[in-house]
């Protein structure tokens, strides 16, 4: 997608961040924005710095989790403005923690929003898109997505989740005429530490109690270099427009920085070495059951 004057552009979790980010980029371009948050006093301050701009602005409070709620969201959306040209599934949360520290509804917060987030935007966004044979799908994951790190399973699991399902359709979806783009961003200067603000239940204590006091060695190292890095992190501001030129040129996957280029190697030569590993059987698995049977 080359020219965003007159797009319509869904935004979930644009409230803040890189969310924020991205809408801004976009509405610069001249895109009509709709923004999606869970919370609905930030987004509503975005809603009327956008307007100001002079911009045409829809936001809607939703819960990413539901597909009903965002369903509800795109259609309208479509109703408001006519047409979406661009969903991007930003919405996302942080979780970290050793084995110990998992629970149900830990695994079901951070899978609901990281994962079932994206999933519900590409229902809800796909018929239109195929409808108007155009379109593009911009999921958030993590360079988290590429590479996984002690302690942090659960927030790797969903990442890691995001970036094969956008590696599916973008294969599925191609012959429709919509783009698929992954954004694998490193540090990012944002709300994201102090995530469990928008968990349900009892999650926020739990999760500020582990935090406090739950974990020594590793796991707290972990939490207190993620606070660390994500307020020295990049401004949002120049990942909203690496993301913007990844839509120009509907990259497969956008990264951010360098840093973590050592770890995705090694991830690399893990997978050479199977590969390898496989050449020095004799026989293919298939030939061997033949043999057998
Ligand atoms: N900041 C980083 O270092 C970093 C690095 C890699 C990837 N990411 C990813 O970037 C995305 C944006 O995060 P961010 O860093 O801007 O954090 P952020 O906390 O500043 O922004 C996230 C936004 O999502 C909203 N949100 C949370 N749960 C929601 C839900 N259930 N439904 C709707 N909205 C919800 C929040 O209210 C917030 O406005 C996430 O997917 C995150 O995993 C962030």
């Amino acid at each position: 997608m080359q020219d965003f004057n007159g797009k319509v552009a869904l935004i979930t979790g644009a409230a803040s961040g890189i969310g924020y980010a991205i809408a801004e980029v976009l509405g610069e371009s001249g895109a009509a924005l709709s923004l999606v948050d869970i919370e609905a006093g930030a987004l509503a301050k975005v809603e009327h710095e956008f307007l100001a701009r002079g911009w045409s602005v829809l936001s809607q409070t939703a819960d990413v989790s539901s597909f009903d709620a965002v369903h509800a969201a795109v259609k309208s959306t479509v109703h408001r403005f006519g047409r979406i040209d661009i969903i991007c599934n930003n919405a996302g949360v942080g979780l970290e923690g050793p084995v110990e520290s998992w629970t149900d509804a830990g695994w079901s917060w951070v899978l609901g929003v990281n994962l079932m987030g994206v999933v519900n935007g590409v229902r809800a966004a796909t018929p239109f898109f195929k409808a108007q044979n155009s379109g593009h799908i911009l999921n958030v994951a993590s360079i988290g997505g590429l590479t996984a790190a002690a302690n942090h399973g659960q927030y790797g699991a969903s990442k890691f989740a995001v970036v094969g399902l956008s590696q599916s359709l973008r294969d599925e979806l191609a012959p429709h005429g919509v783009g698929v783009t992954v954004l694998c961003p490193g540090f990012v200067k944002s709300r994201i530490a102090t995530s469990a603000r928008n968990a349900p239940g009892d999650l926020p204590a739990r999760q500020a109690w582990l935090m406090e006091t739950g974990f020594t060695g590793p796991a707290k190292e972990l939490f207190q270099m993620i606070e660390r890095r994500v307020d020295t992190g990049l401004d949002a501001r120049a990942v909203g427009e690496m993301a913007l030129r990844g839509l120009r040129t509907n990259a497969f996957i956008v990264l951010t920085e360098r840093e973590f280029l050592p770890d995705i190697e090694r991830r690399q030569k893990a997978v050479a070495k199977a590969i390898a590993v496989l050449g020095q059987w004799p026989t293919q698995p298939q030939a061997q059951a033949q043999t057998h049977g």
